[in-house]
């Protein structure tokens, strides 16, 4: 952990103490990046995330009753309910911890009251998974504290499903479990159906990974997501009547798409024709990092954006101009939009003599076109959730 990691589990913890007058367990889960495969993982497919130095420090502790207290730092707000009523805030952000909670009862894990005080700098909306590190870095703080014994994988999963079930955004499983999984150094194949993973080394230290913020996150983002996940399964079902055997789209292969075009609306042909694209450039892509191409990297982050503004269309046009304007610029290996889509951030590798003239050239286009600048962040890849020993850390 960077040392500019410690004024943060400071104050938080602090904060803990002076509300609740004892020391918490303090734990650190980070934001993550995805390099490619976007929209492939709640299609059985393959994503290439790692988890990064933007974080989410939680302090926690345990109650001998069924309240349940929770403070935002950052956004100055509190929260309380009962583990008897649990029901969705207005608020927002109580969702993703009340998600966990009402997942683990509904497990049939008996639940003690807790409160919980958390902090950070993951820009929220900004596709780095906020959301995904607040649920994840939670639960794995009860886990240690209840001593509930959940392996990383089951926490993944419960995770994923408390987003699913309480947020309501029928999400894959790669932010949770980059969240869990993050290792210092490498990004990790993730096979969203099999769930086995492989750390492949990213560690050119000549290459940095920019992340350009539009500071835009439109209101259809959520409702367009579950948009594009029926389109998938209305194809998937539509193949599985002539081949039963065919789960996901990632038992199909394109030719077997084609054959049935006819018969599908063109849209759903558009949506899965995509993933089947996306998840062979993943794959390919890996073979490419293994062999530290990253001119044929990045060509197929660049072909990865075209596919999602064009045919999967959840891009917009912010994203686009940032894209665009990165494509322009000596050093740039690849760029390519992030996440769920319809705002929040650009993927860039750059390399690090170049940075400088990045930054200035897609800050200008940006500028030019929107009236403000884009927020830009320099990220490295880092480990996944885990607990902070304070008295090591003073
Ligand atoms: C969001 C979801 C993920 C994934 C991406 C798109 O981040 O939470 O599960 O589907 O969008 O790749």
């Amino acid at each position: 952990m960077g040392t500019l990691t410690l004024p943060r589990v400071q104050s938080i913890a602090t904060e803990f103490r002076n509300r609740f007058g004892r020391a918490p367990l303090v734990v650190r889960s980070p934001g993550r990046v995805n390099l490619i495969g976007e929209h492939t993982d709640y299609n059985e497919g393959f994503v290439l995330p790692g988890a990064i130095d933007k974080e989410i420090i939680l302090a926690v502790g345990s109650r001998d009753d069924r309240t349940c207290r929770m403070v935002a730092a950052d956004l100055g707000q509190t929260f309380e309910t009962s583990l008897d009523a649990l029901a969705r805030s207005h608020l927002g952000w109580p969702n993703y911890l009340l998600g966990v909670v009402d997942q683990l009862q509904k497990g049939g894990i008996q639940m003690r009251g807790f409160e919980c005080v958390f902090g950070g700098d993951i820009p929220i909306g900004s596709g780095m998974s906020s959301s995904a590190a607040l649920e994840a870095g939670f639960l794995y703080g009860l886990n240690e504290l209840h001593g509930l014994s959940l392996d990383r994988l089951r926490m993944a999963r419960l995770a994923q499903r408390s987003e699913n079930e309480f947020v309501g955004l029928r999400c894959g499983i790669m932010d949770q479990f980059t969240n869990l999984f993050g290792h210092e150094g490498s990004v990790i194949l993730l096979d969203c159906r099999s769930l086995q993973y492989e750390y492949v080394p990213f560690t050119r230290n000549d290459i940095r990974i920019v992340l350009c913020d539009t500071q835009v996150k439109h209101e259809l983002a959520s409702s367009e997501y579950n948009v594009r996940r029926a389109q998938c399964e209305a194809g998937v079902d539509l193949i599985r009547k002539h081949e039963p055997s065919v789960h996901s789209l990632r038992d199909i292969p394109r030719g077997l798409l084609d054959e049935h075009r006819r018969e599908m609306e063109p849209i759903v042909y558009t949506r899965c024709a995509y993933v089947i694209s996306e998840n062979e450039r993943v794959l390919s892509g890996c073979d490419d990092l293994r062999r530290d191409d990253l001119e044929a990297f990045g060509g197929k982050m660049i072909q990865s954006h075209e596919g999602l503004r064009d045919e999967y269309q959840v891009s917009c046009a912010e994203l686009d101009v940032l894209v665009e304007a990165a494509l322009g610029v000596d050093g740039v290996y690849g760029a390519r939009m992030m996440g769920g889509g319809f705002g929040g951030c650009t993927i860039n590798l750059v390399r690090e003599d170049h940075i400088q003239e990045f930054s200035g050239t897609v800050a200008d286009s940006f500028k030019n076109m929107f009236g403000k600048a884009p927020k830009i962040y320099l990220s490295r890849i880092s480990g996944g959730t885990g607990i902070v020993n304070l008295d090591a850390r003073g």
